[in-house]
């Protein structure tokens, strides 16, 4: 019995012909003498009808059970009248069974397979292949499809090459930690996975291929969150004898056709811009949700010479102090603002202190600290109404930064103000090209040390923290979807950058002298771009976590449920490898 087509095709001018569909027993209703199963496939669902008058056949059915998989032939008819369901597609048809044969059966399930079913992502991820045939989790794969076939299309016909670049590679520098494997044949020796395909696309770029694209595949052993995993997916492209508008420009037209393709909406280029700094002081976020406003102030100068010690002294010892003003917030009780104290404990705030707005000004225990004029500057400052609440932040820009940043997010996601149909594409612009590592006491790179500075920029160690540098990121409703950089293509530029790094010119020549060397055999000026891909179309599915859209990811502890992935390997491997176990871990 071949199949004549999908479940979720069959529609009503399908009534009076004979089909044979396959698939899976969504459930199964006995009414009064006749069975009723909804057969799933990919497509979706349709009723079929048993009726008792073929016993053989009947007797069958009643062993059917949930995820048997059968194949089945008969009349499509139309659903007798008050039986027809106007919320499923094939919802006005109805197949008589005529053959049945069961292909397969299945055991009692761990869980229902169904979109209402509420069950721990650990026992999700353990059978993933009952999890996956949910149908709104096959929707999201669908749309994952959709999304890369459209931007092979649009980078295809905008005249990209796509190049594959190697797995078993040397470390890159985006930060991460490496995943290595060891080298078989040059014992003691081990390839890194590659953290992204930088270096090799740059040296594309000196090959000459011009424009060049990968959806590549990464890897980072680092922390899981709901938006990591230690392998993702990027888009990730590069061109020659480009400016940053021109990455821009093509991102831009990219995502224009991805939104509309997927999602049929309209997105407005170009995007907005805004710098690194503006993003940091207003939104205390380099990835700032902008679909609501709720802006973060700065105080420094205004209370620097306030009365209130905890303010003043941090500002004497060059710290800073910004507030952020809660709508409606003054109905908080003691015990709320505690809870919001705790919350910003977490990125090191030692407090939190707050004024609730009044008609006449404010009211708070500290209050009486201010004089009314700095009262005053505040509450207009931040265009505070009667019956907002206040709450400042005084440490070093960090925290402060970090912790209100954090709190204005949530006050934001509670207070409902964030507009969920909204699509807020943003630049951030003017990245530095350093920062100063407080641990290490050195200079280390935003982006990755291959970032070109700014034109004209001094590089010298008194000037590095004002360096800015041809780095952009794109941002979408405050998640970080993707960066990049226009390139140093001067061997020059790139030792001088090294030298503020700290990277001796030895350990340089050792890491990356393969594309120091590639830079003298004239190198084109270049720059690219990745998008997290992931993130692109967790966004574009509505999913909060990434693992909603990766068919098989690991938990937050970086297991795989279904395989136990990671997993100890025989000696005669080990041996072969030229490696001893020296600790062995409990698995948790
Ligand atoms: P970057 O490190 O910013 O840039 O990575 C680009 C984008 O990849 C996504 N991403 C991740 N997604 C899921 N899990 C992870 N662990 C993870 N890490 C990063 C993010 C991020 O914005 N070579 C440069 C790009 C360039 O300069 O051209 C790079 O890799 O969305
Ligand atoms: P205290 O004088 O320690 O009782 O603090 C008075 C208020 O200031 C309390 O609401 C504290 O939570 C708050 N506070 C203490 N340290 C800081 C700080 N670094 N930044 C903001 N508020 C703070």
């Amino acid at each position: 019995m071949k199949r004549s087509c999908y479940c979720g095709d069959v529609r009503e001018d399908s009534i009076g012909k004979e089909l044979s569909v396959c698939g899976w027993v969504h459930s199964r209703r006995d009414h009064g003498g006749v069975i009723f199963i909804d057969l799933r496939d990919r497509e979706g669902l349709m009723q079929i009808v048993f009726q008792p008058e073929n016993k053989e056949i009947f007797s069958a059915a009643e062993r059917l059970r949930s995820e048997y998989v059968i194949s089945v032939k008969g009349l499509i008819r139309h659903r007798p009248e008050g039986t027809v369901n106007p919320n499923m597609p094939t919802g006005k048809t109805e197949l008589v069974v005529s053959e049945l044969e069961i292909v397969n059966t299945s055991p009692g399930l761990p869980f229902e397979v169904s979109d209402y079913v509420d069950t721990s992502e650990e026992l999700r991820l353990k059978y993933r292949y009952l999890d996956m045939r949910r149908p709104s989790f096959q929707k999201n794969f669908f749309m994952r499809h959709k999304i890369s076939n459209e931007i092979r299309s649009f980078l295809n016909e905008d005249g990209f090459i796509e190049i594959e670049t190697p797995f078993l590679g040397k470390s890159t520098p985006e930060g991460a930690r490496d995943f290595l494997v060891p080298a078989r044949l040059h014992h003691g020796s081990f390839y890194a996975l590659p953290q992204s395909p930088q270096i090799f696309k740059q040296i594309l770029m000196v090959a000459g291929f011009d424009k060049y694209y990968q959806i590549a595949r990464c890897f980072r052993d680092e922390d899981l969150r709901a938006d990591r995993q230690l392998e993702f997916t990027q888009v990730d492209l590069e061109m020659s004898f480009v400016e940053e508008s021109d990455i821009m420009g093509v991102i831009e037209r990219m995502l224009a056709r991805v939104f509309k393709a997927a999602l049929n909406a309209e997105i407005k280029t170009p995007f907005e811009k805004m710098t690194y700094a503006d993003a940091m002081l207003n939104y205390g976020s380099d990835k700032p949700d902008t679909r609501f406003e709720m802006l973060i102030q700065d105080f420094s100068a205004e209370l620097k010479d306030c009365g209130f010690s905890v303010f003043a002294n941090v500002l004497a010892k060059g710290g800073i102090v910004r507030g952020l003003c809660i709508p409606k917030g003054a109905g908080f009780s003691r015990s709320e603002i505690d809870g919001l104290t705790k919350f910003v404990g977490e990125y090191g705030a030692k407090g939190l202190a707050w004024m609730k707005v009044t008609e006449t000004g404010a009211e708070s225990n500290i209050v009486k600290y201010f004089k009314d004029e700095e009262i005053k500057t505040i509450v207009s400052k931040l265009d505070g109404k009667a019956g907002d609440l206040i709450v400042f932040l005084a440490d070093d820009e960090k925290v402060v930064a970090q912790g209100l940043g954090a709190l204005r997010l949530k006050m934001g996601k509670e207070l409902g103000l964030i507009d969920k149909n909204k699509f807020n594409f943003l630049w951030i612009v003017d990245f530095p090209m350093f920062e100063w590592d407080m641990d290490e006491k050195r200079w280390s790179a935003l982006h990755h040390p291959f970032t070109s500075p700014k034109d004209g920029e001094t590089l010298s160690a008194d000037n590095a923290g004002k360096v800015k540098a041809k780095a952009y990121d794109i941002v979408l409703n405050g998640v970080e979807l993707g960066g990049g950089s226009i390139r140093i293509h001067k061997n020059e530029v790139q030792k001088q950058v090294f030298e503020l790094l700290n990277i001796s010119q030895d350990s340089a020549k050792e890491k990356f002298g393969f594309l120091l060397d590639a830079l003298t055999y004239g190198a084109p000026p270049h720059g690219g771009i990745a998008l997290g891909f992931d993130r692109l179309c967790a966004l574009l599915s509505g999913e909060e976590s990434i693992r909603e859209v990766i068919a098989f990811p690991k938990t937050q502890k970086a297991l795989d449920p279904m395989s136990n992935a990671p997993a100890e390997v025989s000696e005669k491997q080990l041996k072969e490898l030229g490696i001893r176990i020296v600790v062995k871990q409990a698995k948790n």
